[in-house]
């Protein structure tokens, strides 16, 4: 069992999730941030936190749609670089104008993101 974010945090990246987590698994991308399934604790603490609700219970999910948000977060957990601080500034500007878009996947990068530094 494990938390899983999805397409929702595209060009939001809001980041309060980063601060609840105790456990410390979130992985910053370019435009979106996602949890290492194994470090996760199923805590569900961040889940309220996230402003674009972004953030799922895998039980959420099923099927293919399940197996496509467990890789996209255990792959790109695996090569981007953690973040445990969240970075106001670099919240988009607009973020709130895309809160509910729906379909953006096609905006995705694979560029990593900055993460502690
Ligand atoms: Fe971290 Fe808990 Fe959210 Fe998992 S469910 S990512 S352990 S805050
Ligand atoms: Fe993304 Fe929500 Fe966290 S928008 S960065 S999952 S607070």
């Amino acid at each position: 069992m494990t938390y899983l974010v999805n397409d929702q945090c595209i060009k939001c990246k809001h980041m309060d999730c980063v601060e609840v987590c105790p456990v410390d698994c979130f992985y910053e991308g370019e435009n979106m941030l996602v949890i290492n399934p194994i470090e996760c604790i199923d805590c569900g603490v961040c889940e309220p936190e996230c402003p674009a609700d972004a953030i799922v219970p895998d039980t959420h999910y099923k099927g293919d749609e399940l197996e496509f948000w467990m890789k996209v977060n255990t792959d790109y957990s695996d090569i981007w670089p953690n973040i445990t601080e969240m970075r106001p500034s670099d919240t988009p500007k607009d973020a709130e104008e895309w809160h509910g878009v729906e379909g953006k996947w096609e905006y995705f990068s694979e560029k990593p993101g900055k993460g502690d530094s």
